[in-house]
């Protein structure tokens, strides 16, 4: 298995009071989506900015594919591509000027330059508009255009500092399929910071939660999920009577964590509901209580992240993130 990131002990403090990362240890596996998750002021963009060497840590160590970001600084940057949590494009110019500018910074040969950029244009859904100023497009063709810049280079690394903020459902989706096929494409890692929690849900194959400059859990979606611990299996009952011996029976269960019972609502809480129905089911039924219904209840990365990241806003609303949904939905910068 490669490692693609590692990070040990990490602390960045700046103007030697804000502890903006507070010793964070890291691994991302080559290959992966990688999503980080934290309420506003967490550290992501901090951490995010370490790794693509933008800024020094205060102490602690970080590495991609093994190279130190401090002494390594500049193979770093050859395998890496970033796509920033304000926008990076230029709004009074074209897509493919927009990409032949990056082409140029990022040192790509002038044969076959215009051949990456068409390629990345289509890539990414953008070749119809890309003779169009920036400043029509919308706040997605935005993103993707950025996207395409930062896929000139077919980085091993593509970091992602809140690719979808401020899009409407239907632009997510399409910046994420276009994402998805490219790292498909190119076997790319992807780390990429957000509040949508159904978007790590969906597209990580990890998942690391970050709680003021700390990791506080790690792990897929599903284990999550299930390190709460509490999913609710709902047993509609055809009879409103259940003997207290029956509930007696299930609450001694050692995977119950507790019982209610409700006219004809029996809910039971346990630890893994896909273990405990069979289990639950076999007493119901050899105590002669008749089922009509069942339903599950399983926790979502929202409950995930509040536990460990404390009832904090989902949405943010700093100023710069307030200014940035603005740049993204409107034509260009406000
Ligand atoms: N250049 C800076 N100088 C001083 N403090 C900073 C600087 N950049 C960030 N901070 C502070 O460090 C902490 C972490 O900020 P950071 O931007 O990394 O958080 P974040 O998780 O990306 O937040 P958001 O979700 O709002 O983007 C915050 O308290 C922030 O105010
Ligand atoms: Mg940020």
């Amino acid at each position: 298995m490669t490692i693609a990131i590692e990070v040990n002990g990490l602390v960045k403090v700046y103007s030697g009071k804000v502890r903006a990362l507070d010793g964070v240890n890291l691994k991302v596996k080559a290959g992966d989506v990688f999503a980080l998750l934290g309420p506003n002021g967490s550290g992501k963009t901090t951490l995010m900015r370490i790794l693509t060497t933008q800024f020094k840590p205060t102490s602690g160590e970080a590495s991609i594919f093994g190279l130190d970001v401090i002494r390594r600084d500049a193979e770093v940057r050859k395998v890496i591509s970033y796509v920033p949590q304000e926008m990076s494009v230029w709004t009074d110019i074209s897509g493919y000027e927009n990409l032949l500018i990056y082409a140029k910074i990022y040192g790509l040969p002038s044969t076959g330059r215009t051949k990456v950029i068409r390629e990345a244009l289509e890539g990414m859904g953008l070749d119809s508009v890309a003779d169009n100023l920036v400043k029509t497009y919308s706040g997605g063709m935005i993103r993707r255009l950025e996207m395409a810049c930062a896929m000139l280079i077919r980085p091993r690394i593509l970091f992602l500092d809140e690719p979808t903020l401020g899009l409407d459902p239907t632009a997510r989706k399409v910046v994420w399929e276009k994402l998805v096929s490219f790292k498909k494409e190119f076997d790319t890692t992807v780390f990429f910071n957000t509040h949508y929690m159904d978007e790590a849900d969906i597209y990580s194959d990890e998942i690391a939660i970050i709680d003021r400059g700390r990791m506080v859990k790690f792990g897929t979606a599903d284990e999550l999920k299930h390190s709460i611990k509490k999913e609710v299996i709902q047993f509609i009952l055809t009879n409103h009577i259940v003997a207290e011996n029956v509930l007696k029976m299930i609450r001694s269960m050692d995977f119950v964590s507790y019982v209610i019972i409700s006219n004809s609502e029996l809910n039971v809480v346990v630890k893994d509901a896909e273990t405990a129905l069979p289990v639950v089911m076999e007493i119901l039924r050899n105590e002669g209580v008749s089922v009509k219904k069942i339903s599950m209840t399983r926790p979502t990365l929202d409950d995930v992240f509040l536990k460990y990241a404390g009832a904090i806003s989902l949405q943010g609303g700093g100023i710069r993130e307030i200014k940035q949904i603005r740049s993204m939905s409107g034509k260009g910068y406000i």
